[in-house]
């Protein structure tokens, strides 16, 4: 078969021939003039392909094809799953070609015995026969008992691999990790040369193998080469993540199976990034998994509320403080004091901005200081004193001579007597032991957002150190703390360090060409086995692209995915997913103003309807019934003139019973409502 494109100048010839007036019956005549309008093959195709030695160019694509000449002896299932999952987009073309039975057992009757002959012969003349055709002689027999019985069959199985690149040198590099990939397989790949052209239009999806190099294969062998690897992503264990897309089988995970538990989830905004994580919240939390939100945009709260977990919000009104200045309790850590400090530094970079090494120098005085002026040193003992706040800080520093200290002092004066006061500037209240624990700065103004994450991530991070347990640490918004270089170093040291303290840390963030520009942000992804990509903006595309070895195909499906679609990635495996939620969770995380609103009515409506409807005739009957009843028999009994009284009791022996249970016992039936009157 040949491309249509192979075809064009053909065509352009006939083209010209159709012009001529000669005399052309009309049959020819149509086909000529059909040759001669432009086709959908004319458009699609490349103008030029250029067949080199030991490559293709076809536009400003570089392709070269590899065939593999030699497998090895023994492989095991899915044997080829380095290949196909393969960090480059790869062409893989398998050709299997069924074989009739009983030509191949003549053929390896004949085989044997040439084997035998030659393994007797070597005997005969005192030689040791070769472990190879032993070996050969071996696998002939079990093949040829195997085929005799029908248990198996027969094939022939050809395998080409076509590499994409856009320059040459690509090409290169690319060719020589395949083959690498390959030879860690023991499979001896090798490149078409000279036979480029055919080589390539072997793999297009077009089923002809115009090479025709195979290998012998039985019925196992040719199973276990099945790719199963890229489309399965469901594990025995672990939570639902959601539906892979390319085969409706569900993603079921554990992300602490991983050599660490850190996830990072990027996606334009209103892609589906905290819908996603609030349903793996939801059903973490159902296997004992503890789990901390920091939460910029007050979007965890029902939530919270709706599993009985905590939610701190911070803000000027409200209670809820941390103090920087808090000393971590924390037995095996080294001078606890001097890594404070060095956090503290840190902290105050964000706040009140960059600093002269001068500056620096004078804040590390006055730290120490203002920790020694509440008999607080680097001895142990005494970290149980009462921390300073900011503005014992403050007070160092504008008590401090050198003139940068003074203008740090004022630089923070704000933060303590300014218009920020009252943040970070109080001791602090906040304990946390609920097992679902939200932590909302959304109150907070957008500047002070970042040192309160700061703040907040600090102590939680030294919970986490003092009691190890399995947890998540979301982190959503996370592009405030890429904003600055402190913040941004201190997330990249929590996800470095999260594996050993049991910790899986979540990272949300939008703003992908910021995290992916940041070298901290490129170390978070790379300290992540789980990676979650949903909707992005074509500005984003290509370094998102370039960052996770995404092909044509999962860039255009990222550009044009629906709510809560993208792709997840797990160590070496990616699929594409859909996150969806059963409607109860839905309700629980939706954040759509609209479907919020909606809710809302119909709450309101239902609480007016429980007022105004009355409760089903079923429920009310019973009431009705058999009070009325009693009712009577109270009556008659206590009616002066009732017959009941004029009767012997003893002598009433259907009575007894109630006597023995006597009526008051029985509760008098409430006045009947004015609103049931109808239904008595
Ligand atoms: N998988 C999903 N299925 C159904 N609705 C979804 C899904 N993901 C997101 N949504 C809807 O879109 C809204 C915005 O999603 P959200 O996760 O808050 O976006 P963002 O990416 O900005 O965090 C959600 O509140 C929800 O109503
Ligand atoms: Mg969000």
């Amino acid at each position: 078969m040949k491309l249509p494109f192979f075809k064009k100048k053909k065509s352009v010839q006939t083209q010209f021939e159709a012009s001529s007036p000669s005399g052309l019956d009309s049959k020819q005549a149509i086909t000529k003039l059909t040759k001669g309008i432009t086709s959908i093959k004319d458009i699609i195709a490349p103008p030029a392909i250029e067949v080199d030695f030991n490559h293709l160019k076809i536009n400003d694509t570089y392709f070269r094809t590899l065939f593999v000449a030699g497998y090895p002896r023994f492989v095991s299932p899915n044997w080829l799953a380095p290949l196909i999952t393969f960090e480059r987009s790869l062409d893989v073309a398998m050709f299997i070609y069924p074989i009739e039975g009983k030509g191949i057992l003549d053929e390896l009757r004949r085989k044997i015995g040439e084997m035998e002959a030659e393994i007797q012969t070597d005997v005969q003349r005192g030689k040791i026969p070769s472990v190879h055709t032993k070996i050969s002689l071996e696998d002939a027999r079990k093949l040829q008992e195997q085929l005799a019985k029908g248990a198996e069959r027969f094939f022939q199985f050809g395998l080409y691999i076509t590499i994409p690149s856009e320059s040459i040198e690509g090409l290169k590099t690319i060719s020589q990790k395949v083959e690498a990939t390959m030879a860690s397989l023991m499979i001896v790949a090798k490149p078409a040369s000279l036979q480029m052209e055919d080589a390539f239009l072997t793999t297009l999806p077009v089923c002809h193998d115009k090479l025709m190099i195979t290998r012998n294969m039985d019925t196992t062998c040719l199973a276990t080469t099945f790719p199963f690897a890229s489309s399965e992503l469901s594990a025995n264990k672990g939570i639902l993540y959601g539906i892979n897309e390319h085969n409706g089988s569900l993603i079921i995970f554990d992300r602490f199976s991983m050599e660490n538990s850190n996830l990072c989830l990027f996606g334009k905004a209103g892609s589906g990034k905290s819908f996603c994580v609030k349903t793996e919240i939801l059903r973490s939390l159902m296997f004992g998994t503890e789990i901390i939100v920091v939460d910029p945009e007050n979007e965890y709260e029902t939530l919270s509320k709706a599993v009985e977990g905590a939610y701190i919000d911070f803000s000027f009104r409200n209670q809820a403080k941390i103090n920087p200045f808090d000393l971590a309790q924390i037995k095996e850590e080294e001078s606890p004091l001097a890594q404070k400090i060095l956090s503290l530094h840190a902290l105050l970079k964000i706040m009140i901005g960059k600093m002269s090494p001068d500056e620096s120098a004078s804040l590390d005085r006055a730290l120490v200081l203002t920790y020694k002026q509440k008999g607080i040193t680097q001895d142990p003992t005494t970290h149980k004193k009462e921390p300073p706040l900011m503005e014992d800080l403050y007070k160092v520093l504008m008590g401090m001579e050198e003139n940068e200290a003074k203008t740090l002092a004022n630089r923070l004066e704000r933060y303590v007597k300014g218009s920020l006061a009252g943040i970070f500037n109080q001791k602090s209240n906040v304990e946390f032991t609920n097992p679902f624990t939200v932590f909302g700065i959304k109150n907070l103004e957008a500047e002070l957002r970042p040192a309160a994450m700061f703040i907040i991530l600090d102590f939680i991070w030294n919970k986490i150190k003092s009691e190890m347990k399995k947890r998540i640490l979301v982190v959503d918004e996370a592009w405030y703390l890429m904003q600055h270089e402190d913040s941004a170093t201190f997330l990249y040291s929590l996800a470095k360090r999260a594996r050993k303290y049991y910790l899986g840390l979540t990272t949300i963030t939008q703003d992908v060409e910021d995290f992916l520009e940041s070298k901290y942000g490129k170390a978070i992804i790379n300290n992540s086995s789980i990676q979650i990509l949903m909707k992005q903006s074509p500005a984003a595309i290509d370094k998102i692209g370039n960052v996770f070895y995404l092909s044509e195909g999962e860039k255009n499906l990222l550009l044009s995915a629906n709510i809560g679609q993208g792709l997840f990635f797990a160590g070496q495996n990616h699929v594409a997913i859909h996150v969806v939620a059963s409607e109860e969770e839905h309700k629980l995380i939706t954040t759509k103003p609209a479907e919020l609103i909606a809710m809302k009515k119909k709450t309101v409506a239902e609480m007016k309807k429980k007022e105004e409807i009355p409760p089903p005739i079923k429920e009310i009957k019973p009431i009705n019934e058999k009070p009325v009843i009693v009712k009577e028999e109270i009556n008659l009994s206590r009616h002066p003139d009732g017959p009941m009284d004029q009767k012997d009791p003893n002598q009433n022996q259907e009575n007894k019973p109630e006597e023995k249970n006597p009526a008051p016992k029985i509760p008098l039936p409430p006045e009947p409502d004015k609103r049931f009157s109808n239904l008595q």
